[in-house]
């Protein structure tokens, strides 16, 4: 049977196997999907190891998704603007092909939200490697502007040099933030320590749509201060995780998984529902 699996450190965790497993009955398709948990520094030899026995793709999360970018044969050129790898398919070819679906999950996420982004003005908030992989997917939906805002304004100012070949991104402190903006997202792991990016609560109004990346069992404390301030429209990053979970399957398997029952499927599993 075709081997599967996702290599993360912890990912014990993991909604992966579940969310594949799903999409692989209502697909009928024939495959495993599991879990490695390597070393640190033992990812390089385990990846091998997985491919020479056998393996036919592997997802790749936290924290090897840069090494995993330095190890394939060949980038995506999504993978490539992202400088970070979270899908590898081996090609009938022999060639490990690296790839990144985070990006065009968030963007599929959003948009089953209904959240329009053409002619939108985005804020996105951090500077690190989830903002990096969700920019080109962004600014190809062609907002009317991105503006990056990160607690170290260094970053967000490489970044936006970094993607202004791709639309109208800017970086901008927290002080500067001004003016009305459609959407905000929030890339950076604050809500992982429970924390918040600094964002003036001015900035939040009625008709601002509140993407978190993060999710948990209950709001993440983001979206409950977005909420507490006005936000109507709140997403976690549950979606984002099947949605980029399906893209994934859809690279490696040539075939695209509906995403709205094995989302609800999640949330049941998880106790949101
Ligand atoms: P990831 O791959 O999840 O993006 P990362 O590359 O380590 O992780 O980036 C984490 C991001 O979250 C960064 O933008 C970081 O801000 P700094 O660049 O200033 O470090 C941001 N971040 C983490 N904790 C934060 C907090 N408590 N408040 C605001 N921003 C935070």
């Amino acid at each position: 049977m075709d081997r599967y699996l996702v290599f993360g450190h912890p990912v014990r965790h993991s909604k992966s196997p579940f969310i594949h497993t799903l999409f692989a009955r209502q697909t009928q398709q024939e495959l495993e999907y599991g879990l490695a948990e390597p070393a640190v520094d033992e990812f390089a030899q385990a990846l091998r190891t997985f491919f020479d026995q056998g393996g036919k793709g592997c997802n790749v999360t936290v924290p090897f998704k840069e090494q995993a970018f330095t190890l394939v044969d060949r980038l995506s050129p999504r993978a490539k603007r992202a400088g970070a790898v979270n899908t590898i398919k081996l090609t009938d070819d022999g060639v490990l092909l690296g790839d990144n679906t985070d990006g065009a999950g968030l963007v599929a996420d959003l948009k089953s939200h209904g959240v329009t982004l053409a002619d939108s003005r985005i804020l996105l908030l951090g500077a690190g490697g989830a903002a990096r992989g969700a920019l080109a997917p962004l600014l190809a939906e062609l907002p009317s502007e991105l503006v990056i805002a990160n607690r170290t304004h260094a970053k967000a100012q490489q970044l936006a040099a970094e993607f202004c070949d791709l639309g109208h991104v800017t970086a901008q402190t927290h002080e500067q933030l001004a003016g009305s903006f459609d959407l905000a997202i929030n890339s950076t792991s604050a809500s992982l320590q429970g924390e918040l990016p600094p964002l003036a609560p001015t900035l939040i109004h009625t008709d601002i749509a509140i993407y978190d990346m993060m999710y948990g069992a209950s709001d993440t404390a983001f979206i409950s201060w977005a909420k507490q301030h006005g936000a109507r429209q709140t997403m976690d990053g549950l979606g984002m995780l099947v949605e980029q979970a399906a893209e994934a399957f859809t690279v490696w398997r040539g075939i695209r998984p509906g995403t709205k029952q094995v989302l609800r499927e999640l949330k049941r599993n998880l106790g949101v529902i």
